[in-house]
């Protein structure tokens, strides 16, 4: 028998989420709120396979089978039927989630993980609206998923044993590697990254350093793949400056109070690759 996992959201994260599920066997179901963003995401991992399969990683046969176990609906009742963990990947804001984690707790049986894909809000928090905490729980996915090891399993206050164990399992089944990790701001990663990111803004801000020579030093001095500078170019300035806010808001660490350097870059849409310019230029060259 095959396992169903239901993804809710279909974008950035949760294809990828998807992706990684049916490339393991599951039955996968992804839920939005039209089906214009359903198609874009089952789109986007159609593409994301027949890439794999073009280089040889997979055959056409398992590309076809993948993109065989995938199904969309926009009716959560349907899509999480039968599901054994339900993952959340919807937009970044508590109510949001609360929302859709009171409509899941009504609507899957007790057994059924309720998984949340946040990078900074509690997830005892989200847990609080339902009836049953116990089988709610974090997975911190990165991004792009198919190609990033780590997930990070957060334990919520409630969060049982069994619930943990499971999902650890879960996720390895899916490939990843899992880190169990407290509920507390920033998990591992994001509290050591929004750190970082922050100190080398305020390096250049303040003259101690240009982007390139922090990059530079990164990569040969501690083998970085990319510098922190190219890294929030990637990511969007703009996101990197309100993660390192949400953290400045949640701990009260002067460490990330966030640079001034945030603001001027903001305001100048200076918000890295996709707005052409950031801390480099990526401007087209005609
Ligand atoms: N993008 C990243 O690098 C990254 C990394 C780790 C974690 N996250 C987290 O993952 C989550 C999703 O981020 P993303 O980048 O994929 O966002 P996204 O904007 O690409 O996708 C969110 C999707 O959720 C859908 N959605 C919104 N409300 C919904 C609802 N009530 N029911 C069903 N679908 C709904 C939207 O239509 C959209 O398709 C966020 O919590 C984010 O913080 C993102």
């Amino acid at each position: 028998m095959h396992h169903k996992v239901t993804v809710i959201g279909a974008g950035t994260m949760g294809s990828g989420i998807a992706q990684i599920a049916a490339e393991a066997g599951f039955d996968v179901t992804v839920v939005d709120t039209d089906q214009k963003f359903i198609d874009r995401g089952i789109g986007g991992i159609g593409k994301f396979l027949e890439r794999k399969a073009a280089k040889g990683t997979i055959s056409k046969e398992q590309m076809d089978q993948s993109f065989s176990r995938l199904k969309g609906t926009t009716d959560m009742k349907a899509g999480v039927e039968g599901a054994v963990m339900v993952v959340e990947a919807v937009f970044e804001k508590l109510e949001i989630k609360k929302d859709v984690f009171m409509k899941l707790d009504s609507l899957c049986p007790a057994e059924v993980i309720l998984a949340s894909n946040t990078s900074t809000l509690s997830i005892t928090e989200i847990a609080s609206v339902t009836k049953n905490p116990g089988r709610v729980i974090g997975t911190h996915y990165f991004s792009p998923v198919p190609l990033m090891k780590l997930v990070e399993v957060i334990r919520g206050g409630k969060t049982t044993d069994a619930v943990a164990e499971k999902t650890v399992g879960l996720c390895k089944q899916f490939g990843k590697t899992p880190i169990v990790v407290q509920d507390i701001p920033g998990f591992i990663v994001n509290r050591f990254l929004c750190l970082l990111y922050n100190e080398a803004a305020n390096m250049i801000n303040n003259g101690a350093a240009s982007a390139e020579a922090i990059d530079q030093a990164m990569k040969l001095g501690c083998n970085w793949p990319m510098g922190p500078n190219e890294i929030m170019d990637l990511a969007g300035v703009d996101v990197c400056y309100f993660a390192i806010d949400a953290m400045y808001q949640m701990t009260g660490h002067e460490g990330y109070k966030p640079s001034p350097l945030f603001k001027k870059m903001l305001d100048q849409n200076l918000l890295g690759r996709k707005t052409g310019r950031g801390f480099y230029g990526y401007e087209k060259k005609a």
